[in-house]
């Protein structure tokens, strides 16, 4: 038994989010750390904020994000021709496993130096120890029978938990990395190696969770699909030129599209629950909240608040315009999180999504029968449908 408070309405978070005092996380995060020792999603105090600097430059840097973009067009091509396949058939099928793939791959190339081939089905037994280990971490924090480390590594869960992480562990001991480019000089091969482990696990499946839902709710909007192909238009125009890669600039003019991104994410935060413990007592709303208190920030009811959005539910990306944006609280849209803490990889994650869902409107337009209603869905540690959300690509017209 431990005590929590839970919040479901940005009023109130900036006391928790802003500042220095609440950035430890909470004792749900332990579980992960048989994998990602102390890096930067687990770690806290002194050695989170050194690494944090020194890892900080390589999502700003124009010539290393000038590289990531490189891997991600060339990820991205071998993507679209396994997507086109599909597309000579006009069969809906889950865009989900082929997406992943793609994700794990870029995430790979860029933080490790090498690429893995999960889309060529390469590697499989890292590819697969990573997609289940992620799925016993979350059946383990919730099962408190599971959570004494003696119980657990009797179990045959514990056992298949141990046996992913040598597979894992041994695979990216190879990494030379994305942090070569950067002050190596601070960092053991065992530093970098936590991190390699931790960007393989917040960098893989949480952008993998938002270009599907992305996907989803492109094709169940048709309205919202045209104007998207009408800013490709725009960009790449039609002939010739619109296979080349993207470029830094591309990116930056797809206005329209990073509403979409952005909308999706309100409504589909791939992190639909943040914990962090309070190392100090604080006064919220005249209650006073003693140290040692579990916070528990429930994404995605914040995101659904109707203060901040009326009608919650719709997905309308106009929202994320300039002028309707203006003057909403930072805390009323928080899919990366705010404050020191926040997601170190956000820029990095809408230029994938930027890279993968161009290149996917460029050639296809995409239709479900499905309604967002369809979809059951699954607050695991990231948030997944229960029900597969299953769409058809055709190729487009014009
Ligand atoms: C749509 C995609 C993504 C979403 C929604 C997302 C969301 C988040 C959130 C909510 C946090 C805070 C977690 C917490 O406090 O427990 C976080 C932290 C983090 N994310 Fe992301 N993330 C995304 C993509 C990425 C990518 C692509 C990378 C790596 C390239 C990445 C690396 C990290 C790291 C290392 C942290 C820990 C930062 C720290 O504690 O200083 N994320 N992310």
């Amino acid at each position: 038994m431990y005590p929590i408070i839970a919040f479901f309405h940005p009023e109130g978070l900036e006391v928790v989010l802003s500042g220095t005092k609440n950035l430890s996380k909470s004792p749900d995060y332990d579980f992960l750390q048989p994998w990602l020792k102390t890096g930067l999603l687990t770690s806290s105090g002194s050695k989170w904020k050194s690494r944090r600097r020194i890892i900080t430059p390589a999502f700003h840097e124009k010539e290393i994000l000038n590289t990531f973009v490189d891997i991600l067009n060339e990820q991205t091509k071998l993507f679209i021709n396994l997507i086109e396949k599909n597309a000579q058939n006009n069969n809906a099928f889950n865009m989900y496993p082929k997406i992943a793939a793609c994700t794990l791959d870029i995430i790979c190339e860029s933080a490790m130096g090498f690429t893995v081939g999960a889309q060529l089905q390469k590697n499989a037994e890292y590819v697969n120890a990573v997609v289940s280990i992620t799925d016993i971490i979350f059946k383990r924090q919730r099962s408190p029978w599971l959570w004494p480390d003696f119980i657990f590594k009797l179990a045959p869960i514990g056992r298949k938990h141990d046996k992913c992480l040598k597979i894992i562990h041994t695979f990216t001991q190879k990494a030379n990395l994305l942090l070569k480019q950067m002050h190596q000089e601070h960092l053991t091969l065992n530093d970098i190696q936590e991190e390699v482990d931790t960007f393989m696990f917040e960098g893989h499946d949480t952008t993998a969770a938002a270009i599907n839902f992305t996907c989803f709710m492109i094709a169940s909007n048709l309205d919202v699909q045209e104007k998207l192909h009408e800013e490709m238009k725009q960009i790449f125009g039609i002939g010739d030129d619109d296979e080349r890669p993207c470029t830094m600039d591309d990116l930056k003019s797809m206005n329209y599209l990073e509403c979409v991104i952005k909308e999706t994410l309100r409504l589909y935060p791939s992190v639909p629950i943040i914990a962090r413990i309070a190392q100090e007592d604080f006064v919220y709303c005249g209650h006073k909240i003693l140290a040692g208190t579990t916070i528990a920030i429930f994404v995605y009811f914040i995101h659904r608040d109707p203060k901040h959005y009326p009608n919650p539910n719709k997905f309308d990306p106009d929202r994320f315009l300039p002028e309707q944006s203006a003057g909403r609280s930072p805390f009323a849209y928080i899919p990366f999180s705010a404050g020191s803490r926040n997601c170190i990889g956000q820029r990095f994650a809408l230029l994938e999504e930027k890279v993968i869902l161009s290149s996917l409107l460029r050639k296809f337009s995409l239709k479900t029968k499905q309604t967002s209603g369809d979809l059951r869905l699954a607050a695991e540690i990231i948030l997944r449908t229960e029900t597969e959300a299953m769409i058809s690509v055709e190729p487009r017209k014009n």
